[in-house]
């Protein structure tokens, strides 16, 4: 492991908070093998990159925003709501404090914008099969690999609960292992879309609270005290409030925006940090020495 660690090291890209504990932590999960793992991760940008080619990833919001039953004119406005919250979502100097509000407003309008919306859930998954889905190569493999080493994942995510489930359909990583934490929508009798169901979850608030309503979920796993854990902001750190007296825990960060001034606050909320790496190769390395090279195959 020591080794991994070093190699790890030497990638201009990857910053370790503490190597020496980070060692500690590796070996006790180690030591637990994949029967006290369990595995906790977002979905949007983390799951999924954030750009290829150039070009932006869309988000599980921006596909759906863009059902082509929904109404003309309609994508254009949840992209005006993008480019109005997302700079604050990535801002550099302000706090998670600070930019809470913007995202609670972020959400609520983008919720307000899918009231009376006409789409059935069909037409739903089948503009989800045809879009472009944007996974970080590996996913797919690590999926399998926790499947076949029957690692339970949390997929936690502040996006659309069923875009989540159809990408994931869609490339077989919907596995019996998979369990996802999401904001689904809500169709009434007739149809027609009222909303998310439940609390909104939004970036900030993938905490205790949220969580709360899982309860059972976790003490399902409260065999399961060693974590890893993969997001790509400030709140996603937060996601393994909920696990149950954690023993050994892996924070993983994805940080492309305003990486130079993002930094020190993602080393404080991460222990790897990661810059501008739209792979899966760092935590699928981590993985393959914890799981074994065999899950893999
Ligand atoms: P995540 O928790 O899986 O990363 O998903 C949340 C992402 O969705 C987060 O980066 C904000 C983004 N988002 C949009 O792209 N459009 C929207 O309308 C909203 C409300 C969020
Ligand atoms: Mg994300």
């Amino acid at each position: 492991m020591a080794k991994l660690l070093e190699a790890l090291l030497e990638l201009p890209h990857v910053r370790i908070k503490d190597p020496d504990y980070m060692l500690s932590v590796f070996e006790e999960i180690i030591e637990g093998n994949s029967e006290k793992l369990q595995v906790i991760s977002d979905f949007d940008q983390t799951l999924t990159k954030d750009h290829e080619n150039g070009e932006r990833c869309l988000t599980t919001f921006g596909i759906f925003h863009s059902t082509p039953q929904l109404p003309k004119g309609y994508n254009a406005r949840s992209e005006a709501l993008y480019h109005k919250y997302h700079p604050f979502e990535v801002h550099p100097e302000l706090t998670v404090e600070q930019k809470t509000p913007y995202m609670e407003q972020w959400y609520k309008d983008s919720e307000q914008l899918l009231f009376g919306a006409e789409v059935s859930k069909e037409e739903l998954k089948g503009h989800i099969y045809s879009s472009k889905t944007c996974f970080r190569d590996g996913s797919v493999e690590i999926f399998n690999a926790l499947k076949k080493a029957e690692v339970p994942v949390l997929v936690f995510s502040a996006g659309v609960g069923d875009v989540v489930h159809h990408a994931l359909e869609k490339h077989e990583m919907l596995l019996d292992n998979v369990r996802i934490i999401s904001n689904f929508l809500n169709w009434n009798d007739q149809g027609t879309l009222e909303g998310f169901q439940g609390d909104m979850i939004h970036v900030f608030n993938k905490n205790q609270r949220a969580l709360a309503a899982h309860e059972e979920y976790f003490s399902l796993l409260a065999h399961r005290p060693n974590v890893i854990l993969l997001g790509d902001n400030e709140g996603d750190a937060a996601m393994g409030h909920g696990v149950q007296d954690p023993k050994a825990m892996i924070k993983i960060g994805f940080l492309f925006h305003h990486p130079e001034q993002r930094l020190e606050k993602f080393m404080d909320m991460f222990d790897i940090v990661l810059i501008d790496d739209q792979t899966m190769d760092v935590p699928k390395k981590i993985l393959h020495h914890i799981l074994g090279a065999h899950h893999f195959d």
